[in-house]
């Protein structure tokens, strides 16, 4: 598979585990419909929330690396468990701009008034190096209350946001936070946007979320204007997989809202036949 081939012209390559990082992909589409998009589900390695950091830093490389050479001409890590673990090794790898992402627990000390911020997100964010320099960099002086949300991509990727298995992971990671009295609780999983109303039911009225997906659009609109790589795009967007595409693209037009043609993808099964597109 190469894009050209799909009529994408050097697209942006969107990745994440699985189909979370359409929350941000929405965001990117909405600020830069003339863009081409190739959207990346890592699904048969999904979740990465309790995998080995070493092992997501090797996988996520290998991705980056791929979808360059496929003739990606950016990289958007839509998914903050990637990002926390392996962002420095990607941009390491590859030379084409990589925006990551990060819980938006800058936006969330500004906008809370108590100073009590909650924090949704994986174990592997939680733990890592770059949450603590978040932390360390922002919550001096704040109440931060993180929950490491076990299980709970997973059920909203294949139960959906409105099953009883979400209801469950909600009320046990959003109830501890509603008691802890936060006004501001960052969603700092590309999946639980999908999940908002669901998480706002359980808060006080008046919570804020804080979802990082249109400040994400707007870091990549500004480096792609720096670096020279706007435009060129025809608005065209492909998604993949490295799982089976018949067994998913139901779901995937049911999360999306809207039929997104699915192919199968996955770094190995590129090497032998890439070619960059024509630019
Ligand atoms: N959507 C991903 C994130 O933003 C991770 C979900 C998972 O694969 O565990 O962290």
């Amino acid at each position: 598979m190469n894009f050209s081939s799909h009529t994408l012209h050097s697209p942006v390559a969107v990745f994440d585990s699985g189909f979370g990082g359409l929350t941000v992909l929405r965001a990117l589409r909405e600020q830069l419909p003339e863009e081409d998009f190739f959207y990346f589900a890592d699904t048969r390695y999904f979740p990465y929330g309790e995998r080995p950091a070493e092992f997501l830093r090797a996988r996520c490389v290998a991705i980056a690396q791929a979808l360059q050479q496929a003739g990606a001409k950016a990289l958007v890590i839509a998914c903050n468990t990637a990002s926390a673990v392996a962002a420095e090794a990607i941009r390491a790898a590859v030379n084409v701009p990589v925006v990551a992402l990060e819980p938006g627990l800058k936006p969330a000390v500004e906008l809370s008034r108590n100073g009590r911020i909650g924090v949704l997100a994986t174990q592997r964010t939680l733990e890592s190096e770059r949450f603590q320099r978040l932390l360390a960099s922002y919550g001096a002086g704040k109440e931060i209350f993180g929950e490491a949300c076990t299980g709970l991509a997973d059920a909203i990727e294949n139960e959906g946001p409105n099953s009883s298995k979400v209801a469950a992971l909600l009320d046990r990671y959003v109830t501890p936070l509603q008691a802890a009295q936060v006004d501001t609780v960052v969603l700092g999983c590309t999946h639980y946007p999908w999940a908002s109303l669901q998480i706002a039911q359980r808060l006080s009225p008046g919570t804020q979320l804080v979802d990082t997906g249109a400040a994400v659009a707007r870091q990549l609109t500004r480096r792609l204007q720096a670096e020279q790589r706007a435009g060129g795009g025809q608005g065209r967007l492909l998604a993949g997989t490295s799982a089976d595409p018949a067994a998913l693209a139901d779901k995937l037009e049911r999360l999306w809202g809207a039929s997104l043609p699915l192919v199968f993808w996955a770094p190995q099964a590129v090497a032998a036949d890439v070619r960059p597109c024509v630019s």
